[in-house]
C-alpha cells in the first residue's frame, strides 16, 4: 500500500469534499501514464521515486515511453551550465511530442526549477508545472489546476520536509541495491555551489523511518542500500521518546544492524566534518563497505579558502590518513574542479600532488562552470580562460586515469565478496557486481548463483575499470 503523503489535518480537510471527490475518483479510476526522468545527483534520482509514490497514489502509472505519456516530468539538476543545457535539449524533444499529443502535460521538477522558478514558464512556452525539491506533496493539485486550464508553480521551500513517510517507488531498480535518503538540503557555502538556493536549508530524516525504510526493502529482498545526503557526517536526529541523540557514526551503526546481509554505503562524506568516530563503525562492521567519497574540490590552501570548503590542505590529508589507519583497505573517491576563480598554474599543480597523495580509486571531475546567485559568482572573477580551464580538467584526467588503474591492479590475483546485481552489460553469460570497496566485478555465471547472492570471485586481471575474475 502506498502511503497517501498527506498529513490527518488536510484529510479531515478532505473528507469535507467527499462528496465531489468521488466523482473526481470515478473521472480517474483510468489511470493516466506518467514519464519521469531525471538528472543530476542521486538525491534527485532517489526525489522521482517520491514523486513516483506521490503520483501512483494519485492515480497515475509509470510508463517509459514519453510519448505515450499524459505527464512527463524532467527532474532537472542545476549544478554546472551544460547539466541546465541538456535540460533544455530533452525538452525540445519533449515539446515536440506534445505537439502530436495536445493533452500532454510537462512538468519541471528539481533544481532548475527551484533557480528559475516562474521565469521557467515564460523562457520555456511548452512547460505546464514547474516544483520545485520541497514541493512534491503538492503536486497532485498543482496537476489538477493544469487540467482545469491554468499553468502552475510551487516553488516553496521547507525547513521540515523530508518526505519521511512516503515509501519510494523504487523506478528502473534491479531489485538489489536501492538509496536511502537520510537528510535534505545543504547548510555549507561552498562559493561555487548552487545547491544550498536549490535545495534549501539542511534537515535530518527521522532515524526510525530510515530504518524502517532499510528493513523494509531488506525483506524485499534488497542487499545494498545507500544512504543520501549532501553532507552525511552533520546528519543528527534526537528521539523524543528516549531522548538519544543519533548523530551520524550511530545511524551508520544502526543501519548496519538491521541485517549483516545488508550492506550498506553512504554519500557524500564532508572532509570538514567525517570523524573518527565514523571511520571506526566502518571498522567495526563488515556489512558496512569499505569506501568513502570525500570530495577534494581542489589540493591548494588558498583556492579552498575562497571555496569557502573549511579545511585546507593539511587538514585533508589528516583525514586521508585517519581512513589508512582506521580502515587500512578502504577504496577513497573523491571531486575536482579545475579552473576555478584565480587559480594559478602551481595551486593546479598542487591539486595534481594531492591526487598522487592519496591515488584515488575514482573521481568525478569538472571544469568550474560559474552558477549565477552564488558567493563565488558575486565575489571572485570567472578568469581562467576556457581553454586553461579544459586544458588543466585534461590534466586531472589523464592522472587519474593511472590511478584509477592502479588501484584496480592492486585488487588483482584477490578474493573479492561481491554482490551479485544482474548480468553484465556485454554478455548474458556473465555477471556483474560490486565489492566492497565499490570496484565492479564481472565474471562467468556459474552453478546456482543469481542476483542478490553474495559470491567469492579471484580477480584474474582488470580492464580500463573493471576487474574480471571467476567464482571460486
Ligand atoms: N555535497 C557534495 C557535492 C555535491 S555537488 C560535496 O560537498 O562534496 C557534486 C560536485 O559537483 C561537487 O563536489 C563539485 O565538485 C561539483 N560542482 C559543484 N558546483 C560546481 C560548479 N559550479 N562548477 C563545477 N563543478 C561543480
Ligand atoms: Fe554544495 Fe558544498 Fe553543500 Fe556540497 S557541501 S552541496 S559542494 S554547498
Ligand atoms: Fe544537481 Fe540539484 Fe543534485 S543541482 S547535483 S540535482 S542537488
Amino acid at each position: 500500500m502506498f502511503n497517501t503523503g498527506i498529513s490527518e489535518k488536510e484529510h479531515d480537510e478532505a473528507r469535507q469534499g467527499e462528496a465531489l471527490m468521488l466523482e473526481i475518483d470515478a473521472e480517474k479510476t483510468v489511470s493516466r501514464k506518467l514519464y519521469i526522468e531525471s538528472y543530476g545527483c542521486q538525491m534527485n534520482f532517489s526525489d522521482s521515486e517520491i514523486v513516483a509514490s506521490i503520483m501512483l497514489d494519485n492515480g497515475f502509472e509509470t510508463t517509459k515511453d514519453y510519448k505515450q505519456a499524459d505527464v512527463v516530468f524532467i527532474n532537472t539538476c542545476s549544478i554546472r551550465e551544460n547539466a541546465e543545457q541538456r535540460v533544455r535539449n530533452r525538452l525540445k524533444e519533449f515539446g515536440a511530442a506534445k505537439k502530436s499529443n495536445p493533452g500532454m502535460t510537462i512538468g519541471v521538477l528539481g533544481c532548475m526549477a527551484e533557480r528559475l522558478k516562474s521565469k521557467f514558464l515564460e523562457e520555456e512556452k511548452l512547460v505546464d508545472v514547474v516544483v520545485g525539491p520541497d514541493a512534491y506533496r503538492d503536486l497532485p493539485n498543482l496537476i489538477d489546476q493544469v487540467d482545469d486550464g491554468a499553468r502552475a508553480v510551487n516553488v516553496l521551500l521547507s525547513r521540515e520536509e523530508t518526505y519521511a513517510d512516503i515509501s519510494p517507488v523504487r523506478l528502473n531498480s534491479n531489485g538489489i541495491t536501492a538509496f536511502i535518503s537520510i537528510m535534505r538540503g545543504c547548510d555549507n557555502m561552498c562559493s561555487f555551489c548552487v545547491v544550498p538556493f536549490t535545495r534549501g536549508r539542511e534537515r535530518s530524516r527521522d532515524v526510525h523511518s530510515i530504518l524502517d525504510e532499510a528493513r523494509q526493502l531488506f525483506a524485499e529482498g534488497y542487499k545494498e542500500v545507500t544512504l543520501l545526503g549532501q553532507n552525511v557526517d552533520s546528519y543528527k536526529w534526537t528521539d523524543e521518546t528516549t531522548g538519544e541523540h543519533v548523530n551520524f557514526a550511530r545511524l551508520l551503526e544502526l543501519v548496519a544492524l538491521v541485517d549483516p546481509k545488508l550492506r550498506v554505503r553512504f554519500s557524500t562524506s564532508h572532509p570538514k566534518d567525517i570523524t573518527d568516530e565514523v571511520l571506526y563503525v566502518i571498522a567495526k562492521y563488515d556489512n558496512i563497505c569499505n569506501y568513502i567519497h570525500l570530495p577534494v574540490q581542489s589540493g591548494s590552501s588558498r583556492v579552498l579558502d575562497i571555496m569557502n570548503r573549511t579545511y585546507d590542505r593539511d587538514w585533508y590529508m589528516d583525514r586521508v590518513n585517519a581512513i589508512r589507519r582506521i580502515i587500512p583497505n578502504c577504496a577513497i573517491s573523491t571531486d575536482v574542479i579545475s579552473g576555478f576563480c584565480t587559480e594559478t598554474e602551481e595551486e593546479h599543480q598542487e591539486t595534481l600532488s594531492m591526487m598522487e597523495f592519496v591515488k584515488y580509486d575514482y573521481a568525478y571531475m569538472f571544469a568550474y562552470s560559474e552558477r549565477p546567485g552564488t558567493l563565488a559568482a558575486k565575489r571572485y572573477p570567472d578568469d581562467i580562460p576556457e581553454e586553461v580551464k579544459k586544458r588543466r580538467h585534461t590534466e586531472v584526467m589523464n592522472l587519474q586515469r593511472e590511478h584509477s588503474h592502479y588501484r584496480l591492479q592492486q585488487q588483482v590475483g584477490k578474493e573479492h565478496v561481491v554482490l551479485i546485481e544482474g548480468l553484465s552489460k556485454k554478455s548474458d553469460q556473465d555477471f556483474c557486481g560490486r565489492n566492497d570497496q565499490n570496484a565492479m566485478v564481472v565474471f562467468p555465471k556459474a552453478g546456482e548463483f543469481k542476483p542478490g547472492d553474495y559470491v567469492t570471485v579471484l580477480a584474474e586481471y582488470c580492464t580500463t575499470a573493471t576487474l574480471i575474475g571467476r567464482i571460486i
